[in-house]
């Protein structure tokens, strides 16, 4: 592990500088010279960054999403990649490419975590290993960036909320679309009452090709050589070594979460951010394997239907998600509120606000009125309200995933609270992860999305 002496000598005159304008309740170069320097380092926790440092990464998993997330996390300024963790040679060859010679490498995380030089890390490994790092990533000390689904199981959830809690770090988790403008404006829209009561709530996410349906290709050169295959089946089933399932990972039990842990995971955090929900009290799945027949253990089509119990920040509704690997019409993905009043379809850039109605149909009192109206005053036509409204970002807008590592790294730097925390992301997840308990056990899950306990 090598750790460079000038990274040492910044971290320290970036505590001092920090604790401190928390003792002067001002900044500058006077600063530096404390009385007591422990009791210095101890107060500037809240404030460890002044605003020109660089927050310092690293990226454990560094495949698809992983190269994705720490590109888009550079884009933020401030921010500085020194570490990468894989499982497999390739990636880190590709990333000592992409990112430079001088980047330190390893197959082992926790030399990432012992790193006096990283102040947070990306977490884009597989599903199974996400708990696992991200305690140990909180434990450490790291801020930390999970990606969906927070864990691979809902036994696994407190573990992660209790590190939170405990070590008091930043930890975001990666569903990005609650960061987006689209979601924000549908959140404000629905909390005006633009839809009245929520009545329904609908998803959809249809693919139709075979990376799509996770047939992701196999490098050559994949062997136990180049894969530390131990290490990756460390926590779960032992096999002999299976390119499979490395590298197509997702079609796996051992692994994944199937479609719901993959897709449902990023409409019920879309859909809990909007309505400030919890999550439902009751889960039922069907399904089935419909068409991928290429040896993998989870459907390739997926029907949940949820139950949302009453609570002070919205009415008791139902939702209804679906998944469809092979679908001709491909590409359509949706989330729609449907209300009283009007709907809404929410994408991440997008709000379809649409309202069908001139008056409340509810109130018969006006509409006995308005039916007089029309008949004292003949024929004459009305002024309608626009029946759709579509609000749409603004060219050049960054996306949802800027905002979502923009939040999340404003969290390292100052101590803001995230968008999706621990708790947060434990709530999305728990209905996607139990899908697969109703759609394998063939029954109906309870669960308290207010004790995030299965009942
Ligand atoms: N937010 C999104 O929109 C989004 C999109 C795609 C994927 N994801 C999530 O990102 C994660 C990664 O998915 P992906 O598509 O990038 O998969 P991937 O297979 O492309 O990459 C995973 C990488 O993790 C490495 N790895 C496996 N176990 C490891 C370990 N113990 N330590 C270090 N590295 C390890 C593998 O070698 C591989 O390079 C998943 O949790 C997935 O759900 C999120």
């Amino acid at each position: 592990m090598q750790q460079s002496k000038n990274t040492s000598s910044r971290r320290s005159f970036v505590k001092k500088i920090a604790a401190g304008a928390a003792l002067l309740g001002t900044s500058g170069p006077a600063i530096l010279y404390g009385k007591n320097e422990a009791e210095q380092v101890a107060l500037s926790r809240q404030n460890r960054f002044s605003a020109n440092d660089n927050i310092q990464i690293a990226l454990i998993g560094a495949g698809g999403m992983g190269v994705e997330d720490t590109k888009t996390a550079l884009q933020v300024p401030g921010t500085k990649l020194v570490a990468v963790c894989d499982l497999y040679t390739g990636r880190l060859g590709e990333a000592k490419e992409r990112w430079g010679k001088d980047l330190f490498t390893t197959k082992d995380y926790r030399e990432i975590l012992d790193r006096q030089d990283v102040d947070a890390v990306i977490i884009a490994t597989p599903d199974h290993w996400h708990k696992q790092i991200s305690v140990d990533a909180l434990m450490k000390g790291k801020g930390a960036y999970c990606e969906k689904p927070m864990v691979q199981n809902v036994a696994e959830g407190p573990a992660v909320v209790q590190a939170q809690q405990k070590s008091g770090k930043t930890y975001q988790v990666g569903s990005q679309g609650l960061s987006s403008l689209g979601n924000e404006k549908a959140k404000e829209l629905y909390e005006s009452g633009a839809i009245g009561q929520l009545i329904y709530a609908e998803g959809f996410w249809a693919r139709n090709s075979p990376t799509g349906a996770w047939q992701y290709a196999i490098p050559a050169d994949a062997s136990p050589e180049t894969v530390d295959w131990d290490r990756y089946i460390a926590n779960t089933t032992k096999r002999s070594f299976d390119p499979l399932r490395f590298f197509r990972w997702r079609n796996y039990r051992d692994y994944g979460t199937g479609v719901s842990g993959d897709l449902f995971v990023h409409l019920f955090s879309s859909l809990h951010f909007v309505t400030s929900s919890m999550g439902p009290n009751k889960v039922m799945a069907t399904g089935g394997l419909r068409y991928w027949k290429d040896g993998r253990e989870v459907p390739d089509v997926l029907l949940g239907m949820f139950d949302y119990p009453e609570t002070k920040a919205h009415p008791a509704f139902n939702l209804s998600l679906r998944v469809n690997f092979v679908d001709g019409t491909s590409g359509s993905t949706y989330l729609r509120m449907v209300g009283s009043e009007g709907a809404m379809d929410v994408t991440w850039d997008d709000v379809f606000l649409r309202k069908n109605l001139t008056s409340d149909p509810m109130d018969a009192f006006m509409s006995a009125k308005s039916n007089e109206f029309d008949k004292a005053l003949g024929a004459r036509k009305k002024m309608l309200p626009p029946k759709e409204v579509h609000y749409k970002v603004e060219e050049g807008y960054l996306g949802a995933h800027y905002d979502h590592f923009t939040h999340f790294l404003e969290g390292v730097r100052n101590g803001k609270p995230v968008v999706e925390d621990a708790v947060f992301g434990y709530r999305a997840a728990a209905p996607a992860l139990l899908c697969n308990d109703s759609y394998f056990e063939e029954k109906t899950v309870r669960w308290d999305p207010v004790a995030m306990k299965k009942m």
